[in-house]
């Protein structure tokens, strides 16, 4: 595919609907005229360029001014100049301009241009902004580990709230000496050592985002955080000694790509050592993906790239960020629920959650009543208004969840009509997945089983009646961690040979940093908020691997993502396979590796490493030419060599076997546990219908450091048993000490 189709390509992904349309009501000419009108039309565009042969920039003004020479170029004869929006350094060479379509063709003849394409622009992964609110969150993740003192996350964001406790810099160290970073407005300190917009005027958070993401990754300990007075803790990153850096990609309209390169260009010239990316947008090539390209920019300089694996979940083929050289992150709920139960006429108690946890609500019964079951679709889900006809005053309300209709929103609802407290009932797709809402009235919000429960009775019961016990914090639920509903889930559409996402991690009702707001109900003061998404689950990721960077200073970003998956847990607090919102066991999908155990990551044994050169044949096996190769890798690739995707070294396989298919692979571990250690596989999860074989049986270390290859044989065997097109399974390397698992998941064709 050259540059020019492309460009055509995104266009048209962007004008599908309006093309339909005209083409239905407009003749030809008509067609061309529009089509013709909307290439002078300026819009922003990412440019790739390569230097020529034998060139050198002796400074970053000349690289630019050669920029500029593109731009002079381009506008000859058109009468909109265009404009020079970034300039990319490290990034990848280019910048990203505002141009017309006509002036993108002028450029394609300048030696040195490679491709051009339209900014994408990438939303938020959380599912939520409510209020405000605190409480502590300490998971006590911390081991032995010396808190990330050291290390410098980078997180790509809304921006961040100065002087808020959390990112105090008592008992910080200053910044790193390599440490060039700038700080753009007032309020750095030795734990907010940087803070850059690339999007707005200033740094500041106006929306809150950026501070919980930052304040999860790594925020100081603050002690007496608290909800409504009642909830008292230490609140804490998880790292809570490494250093912070601001980069705002975000503005109210999305974060623009451009803006997302300039920020990770400037990233890896200051000197960050781990990134945080809790934004992402549909699957695409990742020649295209702005995201994926800077992450690989990154990876080359040793940056660990930690990203959300999205929201689009329970629905499959829904991830984003899905480059292996990416660490995806899936979300998962905490053993601790905001609790807040429905106790029902017939005795009945079903757990929900609510952050709003009112101390004197009467536990009298109060009349039950269900608006869908008279009042329609709008009442059903308490759209605004739809309660006026309907008598709740002084009731217990039951309202269903989605609709389009906020869940706050719902509440508000409810509270004008008059009602005296709200049960929120999850939609079908929510299953078990509940939130701690910061509710206007006492409320609860239940599962999906627990509303058919309610209602059944309401339906039987000629007086329905109810009441709500609120319990406050309650920890130990060992059904967790559980796979939230609305995490993304794979198999990855851009390279469905690797599994993703790769891991889960916390990202349900998680409390950290937030603006400074006032809860108008009690005017308490609180810095503290729960929001969930996997944007939530991120910058957990990314505090730990800089714990596991501090430790490991020598371990490659692909070296602290196998650690982190190789040992990653399988199983809930109640010693079951981890589920998922329907409470059935969560497949490879949705959990990838499994859910995140920091002190076991901090001590693997054995590491899957992989070199950025060796992702080139990967690439290249992707179908992607040399050309679109190199856009990803940064430099002229001739697609000589070309592996299969399940052939990367990476901690996990994604294989198809046909009928009568046998397929191998190999492996190559680093030796990082004990110096004379033999690992022999242990522990396999075989589905039926396949046979696995690995050569050699054991592996014979005798030194550190040292690397030993395998091969691996997938093989299909006793045809016909196989039900559906996915099974999965693991295999484990043991030795005395460690325990390596590597999972799989095999496409039956
Ligand atoms: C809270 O109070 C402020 C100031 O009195 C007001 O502007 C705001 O709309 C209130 N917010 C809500 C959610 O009631
Ligand atoms: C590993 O296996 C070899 C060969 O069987 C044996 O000689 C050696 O003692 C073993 N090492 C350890 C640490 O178990």
């Amino acid at each position: 595919m050259n540059s020019n189709s492309s460009i055509s390509m995104e266009r048209k992904r962007y004008n599908v609907l309006p093309v339909v349309c005209f083409m239905l009501l407009l003749t030809f000419t008509d067609i061309l005229t529009i089509t013709s009108a909307n290439l002078d039309q300026p819009e922003t565009y990412i440019v790739h360029l390569n230097a020529p042969d034998g060139v050198k920039f002796d400074t970053p003004e000349d690289r630019q001014s050669w920029y500029h020479s593109f731009l002079s170029a381009s506008s000859a004869g058109s009468n909109v100049e265009p404009t020079l929006i970034h300039a990319y350094h490290n990034v990848f060479t280019g910048f990203a301009a505002k141009l017309s379509a006509n002036q993108v063709k002028a450029m394609e003849k300048m030696d040195g241009f490679v491709t051009a394409r339209p900014e994408r622009v990438y939303k938020l992964h959380t599912t939520h902004t409510p209020r405000f609110l605190g409480l502590h969150r300490n998971l006590g993740f911390w081991g032995g580990s010396n808190y990330g003192k050291g290390i410098i996350i980078g997180v790509l964001d809304t921006g961040i709230t100065p002087g808020h406790p959390s990112f105090d810099d008592k008992g910080m160290p200053p910044p790193p000496a390599k440490w060039k970073g700038k700080c753009e407005f007032v309020g750095c300190n030795n734990k907010l050592i940087g803070a850059r917009d690339f999007i707005s005027s200033s740094p500041l958070d106006e929306e809150g985002h950026g501070t919980h993401t930052s304040g999860t990754a790594a925020g100081n300990f603050v002690n007496g955080a608290n909800v409504f007075g009642n909830a008292k803790g230490t609140a804490a990153g998880m790292a809570p000694l490494a250093h912070l850096a601001m980069y705002k990609v975000c503005g109210i309209f999305g974060c623009p790509d451009g803006a997302i390169l300039a920020a990770m260009d400037a990233a890896i010239e200051e000197g960050v050592d781990v990134l945080s990316l809790s934004l992402g947008g549909a699957s695409i090539p990742f020649y295209e993906d702005g995201i994926a390209v800077g992450a690989f920019s990154a990876i080359q300089r040793g940056i660990f790239v930690s990203c959300s694996a999205g929201n689009s979940g329970p629905f499959s083929f829904s991830l984003s960020n899905e480059a292996p050289w990416i660490l995806t992150v899936g979300a998962s709920t905490l053993d601790r629920d905001i609790r807040s139960t429905v106790y029902l006429g017939n005795q009945a108690l079903l757990d929900g959650q609510s952050l709003f946890q009112p101390k004197d609500f009467p536990q009298n019964f109060l009349p039950l009543v269900y608006p869908g079951s008279k009042g329609g679709q709008l009442a059903a889900v308490c759209a605004a208004g739809s309660l006026k006809n309907i008598d709740v005053k002084g009731k217990v309300v039951l309202c269903d969840g989605g609709g389009g209709v906020a869940r706050i929103a719902k509440g508000q609802t409810v509270k004008d009509a008059g009602g005296a407290a709200m049960i929120l009932a999850n939609e079908m797709i929510d299953g078990d997945t509940t939130r701690a809402d910061a509710h206007v009235l006492p409320a609860s919000n239940v599962a999906y089983d627990a509303g058919v429960t309610i209602k059944t009775y309401i339906f039987l019961s000629s007086s329905p009646v109810a009441t709500l016990i609120f319990r406050g914090t309650v920890m130990g639920v060992d059904s967790a961690p559980a796979v939230a509903s609305f995490s993304s889930r794979g198999p990855s559409v851009a390279s469905a040979g690797i599994v993703k996402p790769d891991i889960i991690g916390p990202g349900v009702n998680i409390l950290a940093a937030w603006p400074v707001s006032v809860d108008n109900s009690t005017q308490t003061k609180a810095t503290f908020n729960m929001i969930s998404g996997t944007s939530m689950s991120c910058p957990h990721l990314a505090g730990i691997s800089a714990l596991l960077k501090s430790e490991h200073p020598d371990w490659s970003p692909a070296a602290i993502k196998s650690a982190i998956m190789t040992t990653a847990g399988r199983v809930s607090l109640s010693g079951k396979p981890i589920e998922d919102e329907r409470e059935l066991r969560a497949n490879i999908f949705a959990i990838g590796s499994g859910h995140v155990n920091p002190s076991k990551a901090n001590d693997p044994g054995l590491i899957f490493d992989i070199q950025p050169n060796d992702y080139i044949p990967y690439l290249c096996g992707l179908g992607y030419t040399s050309k679109q190769v190199g856009v990803i890798v940064q430099k002229r690739v001739t697609c000589s060599e070309v592996i299969p995707e399940a052939q990367l070294n990476y901690p996990s396989f994604a294989v198809t076997l046909g009928v009568g298919d046998t397929k191998s692979f190999t492996r190559t571990v680093t030796n990082v546990g004990v110096a004379n250690s033999n690992y022999t596989l242990t522990d396999v999860d075989l589905p039926v219908d396949l046979a696995l074989i690995t050569e050699p049986a054991m592996l014979i270390f005798n030194k550190l450091n040292q690397k030993l290859t395998y091969q691996v044989s997938f093989m299909r065997v006793n045809i016909g048993k196989v039900k559906a097109p996915y099974a999965e399974g693991y295999m484990t390397w043991s030795s005395h000490k460690h325990s390596v698992r590597t999972p799989f998941s095999i496409k039956f064709v």
